[in-house]
């Protein structure tokens, strides 16, 4: 039974590259297009398995692990999960763990249990001793969005580390130099690539990162970003700019700057990540960093598929690129007095 990896290889793209030609993204070239229609037709690939899997008295059944139902993230991540499901014919259980890595364990094997095909998991934190004792097993498995060290598994996940330096070399070429930092939970892989990535941009303009302007409280919430930007307007030199590192928390300190009239961008910038769909409606609209989020849910779809339909390709680790949306919440710092703030 012919793969979508097989597809990819006969036609020499991506995996990306053919889930955007059986999705009809407009995004591929002509002959990109017919190069991997060709390739389907001469290895007989078969999109939707549904009936020969029923007639097999195979599970059809994905489930999906996700940390927070209420952020519009995961739900857009899902939402690619989802439509590669419905296109190869199965169908999917979505679980919300609120960021609990025990409830987490306990769906992946109550899902397993229960004969899912497979789990997409987005971790709520550190599951490598569960996550290699299911792969042992031979559960099928892929992660996304947050990656875990020394788990042997297919990842699909986003260049935090350059969208963090993105962030902050934007801000820095608009004349800021004092950059507050409001984190979401260190514990995550995507948080310390973030950070990480911040560090190298600052360290490129020759800015020390100052202690009183990182908060590190936040949860990827919107209610921590409003609290962040509380604690750093209290510091006695504030931050000319704000980074939240997701679109939600950016919202909170929006909402805060707006209840103590601190007008944005005029007095302060602020950016996120995400680029959730409703991150350019917020007003102002937020400027912030993008992650291709239906693609890594399309992406980790397809290779959970291959896997179950048994093509045991290499293990994969696709990272996908992260890029600057600017909007209007960051503007160029207006020099105070003749003088940088
Ligand atoms: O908005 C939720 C955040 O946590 C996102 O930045 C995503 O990367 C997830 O890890």
């Amino acid at each position: 039974m012919s793969t979508i990896k097989d597809v990819a290889d006969r036609a020499n793209v991506s995996i990306a590259t053919v889930s955007r030609v059986l999705n009809n993204n407009r995004y591929v070239s002509p002959d990109l297009r017919e190069r991997v229609q060709q390739a389907i037709r001469d290895l007989k690939y078969e999109q939707n398995v549904m009936a020969r899997n029923l007639r097999r008295n195979q599970s059809v059944t994905l489930g999906v692990i996700i940390p927070d139902a209420t952020n519009p993230f995961f739900a857009e991540v899902t939402r690619g999960v989802e439509d590669v499901c419905f296109e190869r014919g199965f169908i999917v259980i979505l679980c919300n763990t609120s960021e609990d890595t025990h409830r987490a364990a306990s769906y992946l094997s109550t899902l397993y249990q229960h004969r899912v095909a497979g789990i997409v998991l987005v971790t709520p934190g550190d599951l490598r001793e569960e996550l290699r004792y299911h792969i042992d097993k031979g559960d099928p498995l892929v992660l996304v969005d947050r990656p875990l060290p020394d788990v042997p598994a297919d990842m699909v996940t986003s260049d935090n580390y350059g969208g963090g330096y993105q962030a902050i070399h934007h801000l820095v070429e608009l004349g800021h130099r004092r950059i507050g930092l409001i984190t979401g939970g260190h514990h995550l892989q995507t948080t310390k690539e973030r950070y990480a990535g911040v560090q190298a941009a600052l360290k490129a303009a020759a800015i020390p990162l100052e202690p009183g302007l990182v908060y590190e409280q936040g949860d990827y919430m919107a209610r921590s970003g409003y609290e962040g930007l509380a604690a750093l307007m209290q510091v006695p030199h504030p931050p000319t700019a704000v980074f939240a590192f997701n679109d939600l928390m950016a919202l909170g300190a929006l909402s805060y700057a707006y209840d103590h009239h601190i007008h944005i961008p005029d007095d302060l910038s602020i950016i996120g990540f995400d680029d959730i769909q409703a991150s350019e409606f917020f007003v102002p609209a937020l400027t912030t960093i993008a992650q291709p989020r239906y693609e890594l849910g399309r992406i980790a779809a397809e290779l959970l598929i291959d896997r179950i339909l048994g093509n045991d390709h290499a293990l994969t680790n696709e990272r996908l690129p992260t890029y600057l949306v600017k909007r209007k919440t960051t503007a160029a710092l207006v020099p105070v007095n003749g003088a940088h703030a």
